[in-house]
């Protein structure tokens, strides 16, 4: 069965407050359209994915920014949670499949927090120019 999904907020963030700002608004908007997500795990989640974003993308130049995206599939009482960077990144998001691997690093372990809160993630690095990275959860 496909997904059926209305978009209930679009917004770009920029510094400074990116990571605040973006909590504050996608906790607000979802508590009235998808009242089953658990806003301290939404709180987790936005945090951990906008400041990947900061800190691992382009948005993390002055005048770089985050735009984040809301999505809600009523009838599967689904949220889709949508966060795209500037890209220009080194590096493509490593969804952890095990916690093997990281060893006694102090990073590495935002994402493996995110999949163990959410149903389902991926991501897609859009455009061959600017390398962006679209990375989705759904709750
Ligand atoms: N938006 C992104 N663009 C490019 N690479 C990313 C992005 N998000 C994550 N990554 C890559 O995926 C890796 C894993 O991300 P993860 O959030 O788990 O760890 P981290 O950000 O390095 O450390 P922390 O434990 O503080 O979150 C990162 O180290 C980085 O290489
Ligand atoms: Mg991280």
């Amino acid at each position: 069965m496909s997904a059926h999904w209305t978009m209930f907020g679009e917004m770009r963030f920029f510094h400074p407050g990116i990571v605040r700002d973006a909590r504050r608004w996608a906790v607000g908007k979802s508590r009235d359209r998808a009242a089953w997500v658990d806003p301290d795990d939404l709180e987790l989640v936005v945090s951990e994915l906008v400041t990947n974003a900061l800190r691992h993308s382009a948005s993390g130049y002055n005048d770089g920014g985050v735009d984040v995206r809301l999505f809600v599939d009523p009838a599967a009482r689904v949220m889709r949670l949508v966060v795209v960077d500037d890209g220009h990144a080194a590096t493509k998001p490593e969804i952890p499949v095990r916690s093997w691997g990281i060893g006694d690093a102090t990073s590495g372990r935002g994402l493996l927090i995110v999949k163990n809160l959410v149903r389902d993630m991926g991501f897609t690095i859009a455009s061959a120019r600017d390398r962006f990275c679209l990375l989705w959860v759904e709750m």
